[in-house]
């Protein structure tokens, strides 16, 4: 084990520094900001292994600097890859972050398991042996081609301590390390317990300096804690080279990989996948998954055409109207701001003339998807007063337009896209906004250019 480093406390909001752990800092008063720090920095004692020399850098002309982009290590699984910017990058670190129970060691669990030309050691602090082994075969058992020997490139190991885990991968040599989380890491040269920002802090540097020197690539998974913050510090989000983000609603079989940021690629992209009982599925065609197959659709529901990321999704929005029961009237909402709700309610009733004020109104968007992209707003609208009037809105008509406090349509992003998109999917007209330039006519689907809400109830409703 290596020796002891003296560390002392230092306060993350003023930077004052004291040998022991306060509660509160006496200089700015802040409650809960100490976090141990190491204070003499000597490389031998710390993670990095003694073989690895250090680079001797020099300045270098940036013409002289080769532009390629390196080599990538492709992986089998085409979201992830796509959100990683076209595979991994070697020596990187990308860190996993999500909600307990959303899936993300199911997924990386699947990677190890479904790239057999990549030896990965996938290091678990939450889980033994047994239970990894539990899942993998779960994973692999109900697999339509029951492909059964794709695990033999993954290594299991459980360790928690950072300089043993450096000692096993050294022996090992894998091509990529998962580690489970960065929450149960353990440093030696720090007192403080796993989990604590200084460990999760001090094992993310040791471990980032260690993939930089062997060029082997990591991925961390971190918990996200109740307010959003990957493992509290915001500070990991800053060494990391990569940040993913998966989410989705648990309820719901959808999982999301966002990457909120990216050294190696855009932070547009946007990884769609269903939770089956064989793991995590590939979603490649989401709209189609999303809109399902009907038959005919009801009043109140109506096909917004939305971009998540850099991909176009049509996505159905649901709305339910009815005279309130109650004296108050209900406003729910799931997967759309209630605020904007509210706001497009309101517009609705002293621009449109509907009387809403005394109506409960609920909307819902299907699959447990969030959008926060405005251009949802029209279809929105049009799903309320669809329901309103009980009058469904034709099959073949899907919508893109933010709407302004005038009832407005306003202009939305790529608006070619969302066409492209909704004529792949047959819709044959979709209501963009007025003014938008450079549409190309698309086969098949007729764009019809709306400037006011009115307008729009004109074609639907006559
Ligand atoms: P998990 O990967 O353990 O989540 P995390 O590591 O983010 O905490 O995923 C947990 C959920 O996924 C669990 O509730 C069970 C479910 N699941 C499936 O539905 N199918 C599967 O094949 C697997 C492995 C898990
Ligand atoms: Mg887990």
């Amino acid at each position: 084990m290596a020796a002891k480093v003296r560390s002392r406390f230092v306060c993350q909001n003023c930077g004052s520094s004291y040998a022991q752990w306060l509660g509160q800092c006496t200089q700015c008063k802040e409650w809960n900001t100490l976090v141990e720090e190491i204070v003499d920095r000597v490389e031998e004692k710390r993670g990095a292994p003694a073989s690895v020399k250090s680079r001797n850098p020099k300045p270098i002309a940036i013409s002289e600097i080769p532009a390629q982009d390196g080599p990538r290590i492709p992986l089998s699984d085409g979201e992830l890859s796509r959100v990683l910017g076209g595979g991994l990058v070697p020596g990187s670190m990308v860190l996993l972050g999500g909600e307990p129970g959303i899936g993300k060691s199911t997924l990386l669990l699947q990677t190890a398991l479904r790239n057999p030309h990549l030896k990965t050691l996938y290091v678990s602090g939450e889980e033994s042996e047994h239970q990894v082994k539990m899942r993998a075969e779960r994973l692999e058992a109900t697999r339509p081609n029951g492909r059964t020997n794709e695990g033999n490139g993954c290594f299991v190991l459980t360790e928690t301590n950072t300089q043993n885990i450096f000692k096993h991968i050294e022996a090992l040599q894998p091509g990529l390390v998962v580690i489970d989380s960065v929450q149960t890491l353990h440093t030696a040269v720090l007192d403080a317990s796993p989990g604590s920002v200084g460990q999760v802090r001090e094992c993310t540097a040791e471990l980032m300096r260690f993939a930089k020197t062997t060029g082997i690539p990591m991925v961390l998974i971190g918990h996200i804690t109740k307010d959003g913050f990957i493992a509290g510090p915001k500070v990991l989000e800053h060494m990391v080279d990569c940040v993913l983000q998966f989410e989705g609603d648990r309820d719901h079989a959808y999982r999301l990989l966002r990457p909120l940021k990216n050294r190696f690629g855009s932070t547009n992209e946007l990884g769609i996948y269903e939770m089956q009982g064989s793991g995590l599925a590939e979603v490649e065609d989401p709209s189609q998954v999303l809109l399902g197959r009907r038959e005919e659709r009801p009043s109140g529901v109506v096909v917004a055409a939305t971009m998540e990321g850099m991909r176009p999704l049509l996505i159905e929005v649901q709305a339910l109207v009815s005279s309130a029961v109650y004296g108050t009237p209900q406003r729910s909402s799931t997967g759309f701001d209630l605020r904007r709700l509210n706001m497009l309610l309101a517009v609705m009733e002293k621009r449109c003339g509907f009387r809403l004020g005394q109506k409960d109104v609920f909307l819902n968007l299907a699959g447990g998807f969030r959008v926060e992209e405005p251009a949802i707003d029209l279809a929105v609208v049009c799903a309320v007063l669809s329901s309103n009037a009980d009058i469904a809105v034709p099959m073949d008509a899907c919508f893109a337009g933010e709407v302004g406090l005038t009832g407005e349509i306003r202009p939305v992003t790529r608006t070619e896209q969302r066409i492209a998109e909704a004529a792949k999917l047959g819709f044959a007209r979709i209501f963009v906004p007025k003014g938008t330039k450079g549409i190309a006519p698309v086969k098949g689907i007729q764009v019809v250019q709306v400037g006011q809400v009115n307008e729009v109830l004109g074609h639907l409703f006559g």
